[in-house]
């Protein structure tokens, strides 16, 4: 298979999702890993660090050694260069956007490419000297080192980075890298996995019973219905209603479950959560309460149920590697709260299919199982839900009117068309009042903030520009429909520094 070795950029996942929507299997192991077994080639990733600075992360030596393709990006061409005793420096010239390469050499890495293509470009290093046995392929205006090779060595480098999507035929280049250069063979693809997916978990759960916890999102589900596929009616799904779910929530997951033939387990604790977050204001005390409620509805109805032998869950790829990465001393920002986040002392064994998947990979499966399109495209909800987009205290009254413009902002944000083109759209209930106007009476009524970003993957985002009418149609229903909201607001703000959600 093909390795990329993370070195800690913000790309490194991209640069895997890229190749897998190509077909090819790509791993992601941390920058010192010694990889091992049938490796056919190996992507250096790109880093925050600069290769002379002290802590910087470097691959092990064997990698040189495995007599693979080893293709470097921006980090990984500055890492390879001064292996090889090259000269890397900071550039007086930082690069940073896109950029023309211009190619110099054939290369099976440039197969089918034009002569100059528009790339992106994000290093402020760069290499002064090129090192022994090495020659140029490309070069910029600013660096005669845009792309070089060593054939003997096999290895290649490349400054800018063909994992996104600004770079023109960044795409080509890594198939070219993958398939002509390490002549690994399309082996990935969702129906294959499905297949074996639904193998494995029969060969390790035999007659036992499974439980699983649902959350009404995406993975939670594809997870019963995969795990349904493989045992039947020994998988025993959960369904907690913690009273912060949206419109209609608790109806529509069981309905989408029962059109598929499969019962789940439907527990309404609303009021106990509410009841807990009684006075509480606090974001992550918020947070806290409802992870640590969730753990205590969960252990009631397990220790109702008895001897049950495993726990699924729907670990995703990205939550697996991140644990092994090249990480700084980072804070912490929001304590998440998943349905992954399940009580230690129960003592379950764990099956993970997904441990291996991104969350695109998800919704393919998705579609493999039949799922309906609702769930396949849905938004991303966060596991404490409608509680951190209610500031202030959490009370019933506010649930529902958030509940109301909730619905209304996803009814519009659809018929608009943006629904499948933004990562999420919601409302955020302010815990402010202001004066307005209806009819000829005053009012003092509540503040709805519109939020609707464009995202990858949720660790950035961008504000979306909505068209006018349909900000103004989302503003009128809500103010119109639902009482105690005078005041629509609109947050234009990116992550970073904000972020998505408000707490
Ligand atoms: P933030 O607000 O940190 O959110 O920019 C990034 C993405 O994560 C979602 N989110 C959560 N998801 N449990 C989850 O499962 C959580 O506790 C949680 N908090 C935030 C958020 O909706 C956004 O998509």
């Amino acid at each position: 298979s093909l390795v990329i070795l993370d070195f800690g950029s913000q790309y490194t996942q991209l640069i895997a999702r890229r190749i897998r929507q190509m077909g090819y299997y790509a791993e992601i192991l941390p920058y010192n890993a010694k990889p091992s077994g049938n490796i056919k080639g190996i992507i250096l990733s790109g880093s925050p660090f600069s290769v002379y600075e002290k802590n910087a992360p470097k691959p092990d030596n064997s990698i040189y050694e495995l007599n693979v393709p080893i293709l470097g990006i921006c980090y990984g061409m500055q890492l390879v260069a001064e292996k090889f005793e090259g000269k890397v420096a900071w550039a007086q010239k930082r690069e940073y956007g896109y950029a023309k390469i211009y190619i110099d050499k054939q290369d099976d890495l440039f197969f089918n490419i034009k002569n100059e293509n528009i790339v992106w470009m994000s290093h402020a290093d760069r290499i002064d000297k090129l090192p022994e046995g090495f020659e140029t392929i490309s070069h910029t205006q600013n660096s005669p080192y845009a792309a070089i090779r060593n054939l003997d060595k096999k290895i290649w480098a490349i400054q800018f980075h063909p994992e996104v999507s600004h770079t023109q035929n960044g795409n080509i280049i890594l198939e070219n890298f993958v398939s002509r250069i390490c002549g690994i063979k399309k082996d990935w693809n969702m129906s294959d996995f499905l297949e074996k997916a639904i193998y494995d978990i029969k060969q390790e759960v035999k007659d036992n019973k499974v439980l699983c916890a649902i959350s009404g999102g995406v993975d939670s589900s594809v997870l019963v219905v995969l795990l349904n596929k493989a045992i039947g009616d020994n998988v025993i799904p959960v369904f907690i209603n913690n009273g912060l779910l949206r419109q209609n929530e608790e109806v529509s997951v069981q309905k989408a479950f029962e059109k598929l033939g499969i019962k789940i387990n439907y527990i309404d604790a609303s009021e106990l959560f509410l009841t807990r977050l009684k006075n509480v204001k606090d974001p992550e005390q918020k947070r806290k309460i409802i992870g640590h409620t969730f753990i205590d509805v969960f252990r009631d109805f397990v220790l109702k149920l008895g001897d049950i032998e495993y726990l699924a869950q729907g670990t995703l790829y990205p939550d697996v590697i991140e644990s092994v990465s090249v990480k700084g001393p980072s804070d912490v920002i929001k304590s998440h709260h998943n349905v992954g986040g399940l009580p230690k002392d129960l003592k379950f064994k764990l099956i993970e299919p997904f441990r291996f998947l991104f969350k695109d990979e998800v919704r393919q499966l998705a579609k493999q199982l039949n799922l309906d399109d609702s769930f396949v495209n849905r938004h991303p909800f966060p596991g404490p839900g409608l509680a951190i987009r209610i500031i202030g205290e959490v009370t019933k009254q506010k649930l529902e009117i958030l509940r109301q413009a909730d619905d209304i902002i996803v009814e519009e944000i659809k018929k608009s068309g943006f629904y499948d083109k933004v990562w999420q759209a919601f409302g955020v209930l302010l815990d402010l009042k202001s004066v307005g106007v209806m009819g000829d009476k005053r009012t003092y009524d509540y503040t709805i903030v519109l939020r609707v970003v464009e995202s990858l993957d949720g660790m950035t985002a961008n504000w979306t520009y909505l068209p006018y009418d349909v900000l103004n149609g989302i503003s009128t229903r809500i103010i119109n429909e639902v009482s105690h909201v005078n005041r629509v607001v609109l947050d234009i703000s990116n992550k970073p520094p904000a972020t998505i959600e408000w707490e």
